[in-house]
């Protein structure tokens, strides 16, 4: 079986998009472990609720040593880490042994509205503000930079004139629940190919 860690910072939607597509069939994988950046945070419940072993590690505490704790966790026990809202930075031996390993997902269509800082709401309201006409989300591959691995898939939204930030961010979610399980089936199924810089999809 296809084991996965999920790394999550808040509400845990997407966490929920894999959970559900593994309960209702899609993906042959199995959630090993959730592991978050803060406690209290809603996607623990969500792990806990399906049983699904979970742990909050505190960032302010571990400060750098941060992805060390988690390699330390997960090290020879999962094929696949996934970011679903994770709000750290990887670091270290970490994307070492996880290179090609690890996915996020990040709400725009990357290369725009990317990068450090940006995150969450903010990514739908610098679109708004831009005035963009297409929006979306990317799963990509982590690499030392933030936002700048290898992209796996896209899905586009249309951005409507009376859109404020919080509506185009549902809209983008939507998405989201679908581009992440697709990306995750992939990867488990061995069927995506780099070639430099092109993560190319096997049929
Ligand atoms: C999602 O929209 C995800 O794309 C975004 O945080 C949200 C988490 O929602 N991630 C980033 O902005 C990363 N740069 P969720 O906790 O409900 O899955």
């Amino acid at each position: 079986m296809f084991k996965i860690a999920v790394l999550v910072s808040g509400g845990g939607s997407n966490l929920q998009s894999i959970i559900d597509s593994i309960e209702n069939g899609y993906l042959n994988c199995c959630v090993e472990y959730v592991i978050s950046d803060k406690k209290g945070i809603y996607a623990l419940e969500r792990a806990e609720k399906h049983n699904i072993k979970n742990m909050a590690l505190d960032k302010k505490e571990l400060g750098a040593n941060l992805s060390d704790e988690i390699l330390k966790i997960i090290d020879g026990k999962v094929d696949l880490i996934v970011l679903a809202g994770y709000l750290s930075i990887l670091k270290g031996e970490l994307l070492n042994k996880f290179k090609n390993k690890i996915i996020n997902i990040h709400p725009a269509l990357i290369p725009s509205f990317c990068g450090a800082g940006m995150y969450g709401i903010k990514v739908h309201q610098k679109a708004i503000e831009y005035g963009v006409k297409i929006a979306g989300c990317t799963v990509h591959f982590v690499d030392e930079g933030t936002d700048t691995g290898i992209i796996i898939l896209q899905k586009a939204v249309e951005v409507k004139d009376s859109d404020n930030a919080e509506e185009l961010q549902q809209r983008v979610l939507v998405q989201e629940h679908i581009a992440l399980p697709e990306a995750i089936k992939l990867i488990s199924e061995n069927r995506i190919l780099i070639e430099g810089r092109k993560a190319r999809i096997i049929n």
